[in-house]
């Protein structure tokens, strides 16, 4: 497992743009498998449509795009957050009208594709960004898209990577994506092999998937309760607040007022709600 060791710098440091460029500058990508993985190779193959929108976040070098490339697709865009990488990458796609290299955070990213592919971004992001993750990956994607990929099937000592488990992943993904795919895969290189799970998850286009900021919680059991009442609204779905209480997705068919949000959570006068500015 010695490749899934990325960190070169303390744990305890904000997982940002300087410490993601830092694991660049120094070389520190323990992460990079050098080629395309073959369960996202295998993928690719089964994709018809050559002009479908494909975006791959927190790309990395970015093999994916380069087989993608050479199998005839036209519209592919990388994401990535840490500068020295991306001027690689703009060298590395000189030339290649059908590549996009983006500088930016993926939160901050807007756009429509039908799929988005997962290798190893999950897993660098503090799992505090979890529900988040759900909520952007849904906007992003169009009617009908896919994230289509991997996700880690073990838990780490130490992350990143941060690791999971299958029913964590459906508890996550419930009411906002139909789960298609989330099996152990079986052609994982060598050092992740029995380790990951290949995902397809399609976009649930009737689900309304909303990011609040939250304040006021301070433990597992209150958390638990909040998101229980919140659950047990008409229409509410899915109810995900993230590890420091500090935001929650709600997935519903339909918007549920933030009025009847707030007073859902006035049994207690600390508790705040509010819609995320995005
Ligand atoms: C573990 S690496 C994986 C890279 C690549 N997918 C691979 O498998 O080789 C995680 C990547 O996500 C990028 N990243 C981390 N947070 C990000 C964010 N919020 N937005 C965009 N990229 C991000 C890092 O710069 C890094 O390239």
């Amino acid at each position: 497992m010695e490749d899934l060791k990325c960190c070169v710098a303390s744990c305890d440091k904000p997982l940002d743009q300087a410490y993601w460029d830092a694991q660049y500058r120094a070389k520190a990508t323990g992460w990079d498998l050098g080629t395309v993985s073959p369960p996202i190779q295998e993928l690719i193959d089964t994709i018809e449509d050559k002009n479908s929108a494909i975006l791959i976040p927190g790309g990395g070098n970015s093999y994916e795009a380069e087989y993608l490339l050479q199998q005839g697709f036209t519209n592919i865009t990388v994401i990535d957050i840490a500068p020295t990488l991306i001027e690689v990458l703009q060298q590395k796609f000189v030339n290649q009208p059908h590549v996009k290299i983006i500088l930016s955070d993926f939160f901050e990213h807007q756009g429509q594709y039908d799929w988005i592919i997962e290798q190893t971004f999950f897993c660098a992001l503090p799992p505090t960004m979890r529900p988040k993750y759900v909520w952007k990956m849904h906007q992003l994607l169009a009617p009908k898209g896919k994230i289509a990929g991997l996700l880690f099937n073990r838990e780490f000592e130490e992350g990143p990577p941060f690791g999971g488990n299958k029913l964590e992943y459906m508890n996550l993904f419930f009411g906002a994506f139909t789960i298609l795919k989330m099996d152990v895969c079986t052609n994982s290189v060598t050092p992740r092999a029995n380790s990951e799970l290949f995902i397809e998850l399609e976009k649930n286009t009737a689900a309304e998937v909303h990011l609040y900021n939250f304040e006021g919680i301070t433990c597992s059991g209150c958390k638990a309760t909040v998101s229980e009442k919140l659950t047990s609204l008409d229409t509410v779905l899915n109810v995900n607040m993230n590890s420091n209480f500090s935001e929650v997705v709600i997935t519903s068919t339909e918007e549920v007022a933030l009025k009847k949000l707030q007073d859902t959570v006035s049994y207690d006068e600390k508790y705040k709600i509010i819609k995320a500015n995005y």
